[in-house]
């Protein structure tokens, strides 16, 4: 049985059985048993395959946001590629996601019986955002704006979650594959918004994320303590 720190802080562990999520067929994920979980307890035990998929979700609605950021800024091709670039980023997040959760597969003990503390509340802010901004954005937004939205949804704790979760997959290379697919470098948006705005409190923002990505990249990979974030 794996734990974790993750939210951790003395509530009782509850059993559960995680119904089935995923549709294979349609390669959809549905709301998981994370965010479901009772929040007045905060913290639960919810294993990796839940958390995984509850992930994947967020980051295929991350993707999307930035697909609409790349339409609505079409005309300035520097904004276009850029956004579109991020997009990339997010699908690339979600295959990492896919591959671990396909290597769990392959080792059900693993997948089943690996539960750790998770805090649902993160996923539902996430998810709020999200769906809120996607609302926004439909709307057509500033340059500015959408570059505070990114922030704000790069800013949730989910991906550093995720990526402390990863830890339970022995397998060293795939692991350390996963987790440098997952972090996202964010040293263009932090460039981006240096370029387009006069912001200086957005742009301490975006430079404290790029820190803290290559915090967990170190976190997560000791060994590459001295590496750059690439
Ligand atoms: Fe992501
Ligand atoms: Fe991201």
């Amino acid at each position: 049985m794996v734990t974790s720190p993750v939210g951790a802080h003395g509530c009782a562990p509850l059993q559960f059985s995680p119904p089935v999520f995923y549709n294979s067929r349609c390669f959809c994920y549905e709301t998981s048993m994370a965010e479901k979980a009772d929040l007045h307890h905060r913290a639960k035990r919810v294993t990796i395959k839940d958390i995984l998929r509850t992930a994947v979700d967020m980051e295929k609605k991350t993707m999307s946001l930035y697909t609409r950021f790349a339409s609505v800024f079409q005309a300035r091709e520097d904004l276009r590629t850029f956004w579109f670039t991020m997009a990339r980023h997010e699908a690339g997040h979600v295959g990492a996601l896919v591959l671990v959760e396909s290597v769990l597969e392959s080792d059900p003990v693993l997948a089943e019986n690996s539960k750790v503390w998770f805090d649902p509340s993160t996923v539902v802010r996430l998810r709020s955002l999200l769906n809120a901004y996607g609302r926004e954005a439909v709307k057509g937004v500033s340059i500015e704006r959408a570059f505070e939205m990114a922030i704000d949804v790069e800013g949730s704790e989910l991906e550093d979650v995720v990526v402390e979760l990863l830890q339970v997959v022995k397998e060293k290379t795939l692991r350390d594959q996963a987790v440098k697919l997952l972090i996202h470098d964010l040293s263009d948006l932090s460039y981006m918004v240096e370029k387009f705005t006069k912001n200086e409190a957005l742009l301490a923002r975006a430079d404290e994320l790029v820190e803290r990505r290559v915090d967990t990249l170190t976190f997560a990979s000791p060994e590459k303590r001295q590496a750059p974030l690439s």
